[in-house]
This record gives structure tokens, sequence and C-alpha cells, in this order.
């Protein structure tokens, strides 16, 4: 017999629907028509994070560092791997308007620009192709993120996009070549200009949800950039002046990436101020040395307003930032994160 969800937004929006004690709470909600945002769907990215606040359930595996034995504790759940046993009330950290109504169909896009930029990262530029409803048009929220799909490869990875939304069709991913890994494959052996993908409709709810007074701290691992710099090239673009920090982490010198594009946003937003931090630098640099998790804790250490902090990145840094922000006193509410499935 199903049982009856009830998920509240985080702008107080309610969605109903039934889940059958087989089906996870994400896929039903899909049957329903109602497209929550997630990543991998397979416990390993915490992009469908909520909360149950009544009503019992149990969960399938899933990574561990995405849920804490004191998250859990507080009822945090990821929708993608819970089963109710009751009836259920939940609660999301997104907004209503990030619930999609229905899948829209994916679009193809051509490669445009594919290079190297640093030690085992690549710069993708898309360019999408008309159709007959969008013309080139791609509606995305700077921090969200698309699948794209080799078609004839049968290969699908998601990513954040790395520019602001625009009216051209243009999508640029910054992308970690993993060793032996499928999609990092593609790219270096390969895909050429003129290639063609399949992209999905944007998801996803990392970002600027809401106007707030409080600096923003931004914590980012590698290509965890991405959605960074899709954010600071929208503050640029529209002059907006927000205190806000940002650590990069790479693990030595040789992956170090985006540097002039860094310094034409310090240049542009007054108030930003970049740190690029290496794990196991050379003798020669003199910047800072450590991880962004680190530089977080000095940073906090002497601020005096405790920011809204922003993390993107493999799920171990993402863990420890968030640690380190909640022990500096930041309100977990205002901590806000996107890990790598
Ligand atoms: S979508 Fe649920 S953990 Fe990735």
């Amino acid at each position: 017999m199903p049982h009856h969800i009830t998920l509240t937004t985080h702008d107080g929006k309610q969605i109903d629907f039934n889940c059958e004690p087989e089906q996870t709470v994400q896929d039903a909600a899909e049957a329903a028509g109602f497209f929550l945002p997630a990543l991998c769907k397979a416990g390993s990215c915490g992009s469908c994070l909520g909360r149950c606040t009544q009503g019992d359930y149990h969960l399938d595996a899933y990574s561990p560092s995405l849920l804490s034995e004191k998250s859990r504790e507080h009822g945090d759940v990821l929708l993608c791997c819970t089963h109710p046993d009751s009836d259920l009330q939940l609660t999301a950290p997104y907004k209503a308007s990030q619930i999609q109504s229905g899948k829209d169909a994916p679009r193809s896009a051509e490669i445009v620009s594919i290079e190297l930029i640093a030690e085992r990262t690549m710069r993708l530029v898309l360019q999408l192709l008309p159709d007959a409803q969008h013309g080139i048009a791609f509606e995305f929220e700077c921090g969200q993120f698309v699948e794209l799909d080799v078609f004839e490869l049968n290969l699908q990875r998601a990513y954040s996009m790395a520019n602001t939304p625009n009216w051209d069709g243009r999508l640029e991913f910054l992308i970690r070549l993993q060793p032996q890994g499928q999609f990092s494959n593609y790219l270096q052996h390969t895909a050429q200009i003129g290639y063609r993908l399949k992209v999905s409709a944007a998801a996803g709810s990392f970002g600027i949800q809401e106007q707030s007074l409080a600096p923003r701290c931004f914590v980012a691992g590698g290509t965890g950039l991405a959605p960074f710099l899709s954010i600071l090239r929208r503050m640029a673009d529209w002059g907006e002046d927000h205190p806000t920090q940002l650590f990069l982490g790479v693990n030595n010198e040789q992956e170090i990436f985006c540097q002039d594009e860094l310094a034409a946003l310090a240049e542009a937003i007054p108030q930003l101020h970049v740190e690029i931090c290496v794990w196991q630098p050379s003798e020669a640099w003199a910047g800072f040395r450590g991880t962004p998790a680190d530089a977080l804790r000095a940073y906090l250490a002497t601020a005096e307003l405790l920011p809204d902090v922003f993390l993107c990145g493999p799920p171990l840094l993402v863990e420890a930032a968030t640690q380190v922000a909640v022990d500096a006193g930041v309100n977990p509410e205002r901590i806000f994160c996107e890990r790598f499935a």
C-alpha cells in the first residue's frame, strides 16, 4: 500500500504524492511529475538531500561521507535512497521553482572548443543547435548542472556550467580528467570540434538562492570552481559588490587553472578576494599551503562577520569544510554544498 509523502520546500510551498514502499521518494516524486534536484540517483553525491520531520523510513546504501551520524539523528536523508515505512513529512533545502514539472527532451549540441587548461583539467565549450521550440536559447541558473550524453557510447556525466546564462546557446564546462574514466578517455582520445552530444535540461539547486547581507565564502575543490565561476561572472556582469572570498584548492602548482579569469574577476568585483590553496606545493610556491578547508579555518578564525559558506568539490573536502564551518559557529542552514558524484 502506498504511503503519502508531503514535501515542503525552502520557500514554504508544499507538494504531495504517493510512494510505494519499494520505490524511493525521488522516483515516486518523478512518477508524480515532480522532478526534484538530483545528480547521481545512487547515494553518492548528496544533491538530493532533504530532511524527514515526521514518519518512518529506511535508506538504501549510500556514501557514508554524505550523512554524518549527527545529521541522521536530525532526520537528514538522501531522497534517492529513502523508502517510506509510513506516511512522511519532508523538507527540502530548495525553492519550489527549482522542482521541474516535466523532463524536457535533451537538446543536441556541438563541441566548439576542447582544450587542456592544466594538468588533468579540460575546458569544454558546447554550442546548442537550434530546435523548433527553443531556438538556441537555453535556460539555467548560475550554479546549476546538466547531464552530457555521448549517445553513441551510451555515456552520461553531469557537470556544472562555468559560464553565465545567455541567449547564444553556449555552455562552458571544466572537467577533471580521471585515470581510466570513460568520459575522460572520450574527451582525450575521441572528441573533436564538431562532434555532437546531447544536453539535458539544467537541474540542481546549488547557487545563491536568496539575498543575504552576510559575506559569501566560496570553497572549491579543483573543477568544483565551475559553479563559482558562473556565479562570479554574473556578479561581475551585474556590478554586484558583495564581500566574497574564494578558496580554490589544487594538489600541486601544475593543476592550477583559470588564473587569468580569476584575476579579471578580482578586478571587476572590488570586494572579491581569491586565494589559491596548494596541498602539496613545491618550495617555490609563495601562496597558501594546505587544503581549502585549512584556508577556510584560518579565514573564519579572524572573520568579523560569519559568512554564508558555499562548498563544491569532492565529498571528503565538502565534509571537512562543513565541519570547519560548523566548528567556527556558522549556522548549518547557511552552509550550501554540491558534491561531485
Ligand atoms: S542524487 Fe541522491 S545522492 Fe546523488
